[in-house]
């Protein structure tokens, strides 16, 4: 399995050939673009020479990964828990890993069932109720607590760091902080600085290296491998992904041309909605990670000559077979405004068949008698897709051979690198984020953090010209 090519992009049903030109990308666009991609990539090459990419680098990065083993088996079977505390791109990496990666059902297994790995949680949203309902199922004597965050000062993780490290404090006394593992800059931010002077065990995210493309860093594989992930096999996915896209032609180089179709489509065709559908519960997560490195990176209001351009695609995450009796009325029917792209798993780890016993099926569902949720899983995503190519919807298919930690590390680069090319082809800054950044200033300035007073006064003046008239 392992030299096997085992992700492959199929992107015929994106063709004029196939669903039209009105839908479809015709060859002579492809041919137009070609050339400009193929110089996109020689870019990005020497950017990545120049050490301007890190992330690009980060599948070879073994010290890290050996040195994250190191720590998990020094402190593996200390803990019935481990709970990580971050959000966007320090948190969205962690939950795809392990919903990819991991039994479904994980947290219900045994200790012994878990190979001795703690259950895992992952704390993002701050929502009051969710944050001490998990504070009433784990004991924190029994948990280490993985804070991430690279600015080291983001609202939302810090105030969950303030409550947990005082709980701890009053449960524990001073040895709370053997239940504490940072990860954070190298040096920068208010994370760093407590981690310096209270001494916990720290990792660090490498300073060129933004949150949304920092799973394979720390960021992602700590938990992982507290998980028992195999996080090298992570990394060799992600270095054969590298190595399928070395090449500076589209049809040569499975990131490029994806990043090249899904710009056709939108800037021609009109496509501005790129649906990701994995026919897999296991990649729910994935999609969810991949949504906001594509949100976050693309949807840009200035393009890199500083003209305003307010560009982007919105991803939408589908599930299948799930969506089909949901959203999937909207795909096949309603406007022609969306890429649909499928991920398909070849094989899953288990085979459930229904049945073959006659005298247990009734006459009504016979059809069913030898098949498996696997081939019915598999017809369904068949039909699904061959019924929207007929409504002349464009979608292509991600196949996976099987969901392995190298296949996902696969899939992780893929994607980063498709949404880096993307970057240039918007001609964007896929790397900043100054939307987010402005959500996290107002809330600084909101809550009365020193420095933000300015912005404080220009929110109250806001505030107090909202108008109150139009609510029910
Ligand atoms: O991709 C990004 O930069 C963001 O989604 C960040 O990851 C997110 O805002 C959290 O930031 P931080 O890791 O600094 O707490």
């Amino acid at each position: 399995m392992e030299d096997k090519k085992t992700v492959q992009f199929d992107f015929n049903n994106m063709m004029a050939g196939v669903i039209g030109e009105e839908n479809g990308i015709t060859e002579r666009e492809l041919k137009e673009i070609e050339s400009v991609a193929s110089q996109f990539a020689k870019e990005l090459k020497t950017e990545r020479t120049v050490g301007k990419l890190q992330f690009l680098e980060l599948p070879y990065d073994e010290k890290t990964a050996t040195e994250i083993l190191e720590t998990v088996n020094s402190i593996k079977g200390r803990f019935k828990n481990l709970v990580v505390v971050g959000l966007g791109g320090s948190s969205l990496g962690n939950i795809a890993i392990h919903t990819a990666l991991n039994h479904p059902f994980y947290n219900l297994l045994s200790e012994k069932e878990r190979g001795g790995f703690p259950r895992i949680f992952v704390l993002d949203n701050i929502d009051p109720d969710r944050f001490a309902g998990l504070m009433e199922v784990i004991s924190p004597k029994e948990t280490l607590f993985n804070f991430i965050t690279k600015s080291g000062t983001t609202v939302e993780t810090m105030s969950q760091f303030l409550i947990i490290t005082s709980l701890l404090r009053d449960k524990i006394g001073k040895d709370y902080k053997n239940q504490i593992i940072a990860t954070t800059d190298r040096e920068k931010g208010t994370l760093r600085n407590i981690t310096q002077r209270e001494g916990f065990i720290s990792f660090s995210i490498p300073a060129g290296v933004g949150g949304r493309y920092s799973v394979l860093t720390s960021v992602g594989l700590f938990s992982a491998a507290m998980s028992g992930v195999d996080i090298f096999a992570l990394l060799k996915g992600a270095a054969m992904m590298d190595e399928m896209c070395k090449s500076d032609s589209v049809w040569e180089n499975p990131a490029l041309m994806g990043a090249a179709l899904y710009f056709l489509s939108h800037t021609r065709k009109g496509k501005n909605i790129l649906v990701v559908m994995p026919y897999s519960s296991a990649l729910s997560g994935f999609g969810d990670w991949f949504c906001q490195l594509w949100a976050e990176s693309l949807g840009k209001k200035f393009s890199l000559n500083k003209s305003v351009v307010h560009t982007g695609a919105t991803p939408v995450r589908a599930i299948g077979v799930v969506d089909q009796h949901s959203q999937l009325q909207l795909y096949m029917e309603g406007p022609y405004d969306k890429v649909i792209t499928f991920f398909a798993i070849e094989q899953f780890n288990k085979n459930i068949p229904v049945t073959n016993k006659e005298r247990d099926i009734e006459s009504d569902l016979i059809y069913l008698k030898g098949h498996s949720l696997n081939n019915i899983m598999r017809a369904e995503f068949e039909g699904t897709r061959l019924a929207l190519t007929e409504q002349r919807r464009p979608n292509c298919t991600v196949t996976l051979a099987e969901l392995s930690a190298s296949t996902l590390g696969q899939l992780f680069y893929l994607f980063e690198l498709e949404t880096a090319y993307s970057g240039k082809f918007y001609n964007v800054d896929a790397f900043d984020q100054p939307g987010v950044e402005a959500g996290k200033i107002n809330a600084f300035a909101m809550l009365g953090k020193k420095g933000f007073e300015q912005r404080k006064n220009e929110i109250n003046i806001l505030l107090q010209k909202a108008q109150k008239k139009y609510s029910i």
